[in-house]
């Protein structure tokens, strides 16, 4: 098990057996978050979203694992990120760094999360979310009009562009809508 896990259920049991009953309750609660949550862990640091969310939405880290984080976070690759000139002053690459590593797929608990990683498992270390089987999977059925031939979506990268509340972290299917094709359903 997840040392983390470990911890915190251990945590847990002492609370109860020592009956601080309201410590008790908000460990429940903070659990009961955690578990219940079924998407990916939202951004949770400012030098992310603006540094990351420039350019693009802010990918959260869990959409992909460490070792994918760690070729795209290196001072010398976010010179020629996919292209463009990405790169960070040394404080905030090391903040930007730590971040991802702390969030990243295989060390988050929400499910999506866990589907990226489980899809990575064998090492694989993809550099776009994109490239990942199980996302690729998902997106399989979306005829190429909606997406590339799509002007206000113009590629799957667009997470937000068809994903109303992927800011949240949130990418479950009922909260979808493809611009200009309001009935399209698989
Ligand atoms: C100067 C603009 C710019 C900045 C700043 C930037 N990116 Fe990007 N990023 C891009 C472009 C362009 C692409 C490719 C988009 C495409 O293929 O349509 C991209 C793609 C990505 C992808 C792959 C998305 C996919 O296709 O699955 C990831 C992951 C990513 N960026 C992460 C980051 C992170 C993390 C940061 C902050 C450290 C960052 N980016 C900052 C321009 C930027
Ligand atoms: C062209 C619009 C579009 C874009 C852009 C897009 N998606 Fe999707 N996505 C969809 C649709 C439509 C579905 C539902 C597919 C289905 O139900 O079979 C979906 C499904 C998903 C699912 C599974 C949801 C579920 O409930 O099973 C995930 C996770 C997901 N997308 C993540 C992403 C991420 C991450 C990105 C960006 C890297 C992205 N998507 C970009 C349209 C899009």
């Amino acid at each position: 098990m997840h040392n983390k896990m470990k911890s915190m259920i251990l945590l847990a049991a002492l609370l109860g057996a020592t009956g601080a009953a309201q410590a008790e309750e908000s460990v429940w609660t903070w659990l009961g978050s955690i578990w219940r949550q079924n998407e990916v862990n939202a951004v949770s640091n400012a030098a992310w979203q603006e540094e990351c969310g420039s350019c693009h939405f802010a990918y959260q880290p869990g959409l992909l694992p460490t070792q994918s984080w760690d070729k795209l976070l290196d001072a010398k690759a976010l010179e020629d990120h996919f292209g463009e000139n990405a790169e960070l002053d040394a404080d905030t690459l090391k903040e930007v760094q730590a971040f991802a590593q702390e969030n990243a797929a295989d060390k988050s608990w929400y499910k999506r999360a866990r589907k990226i990683a489980k899809a990575t498992e064998n090492g694989e270390a993809p550099l776009r979310i994109t490239e990942v089987r199980y996302i690729k999977r998902k997106h399989n059925e979306i005829p190429e009009k909606m997406i590339k031939g799509n002007k206000d979506v113009k590629s799957l990268s667009y997470c937000d562009a068809c994903h109303t509340q992927a800011k949240k972290g949130v990418f479950d299917e009922d909260t979808v809508r493809i611009p200009n094709y309001p009935d399209w359903e698989d």
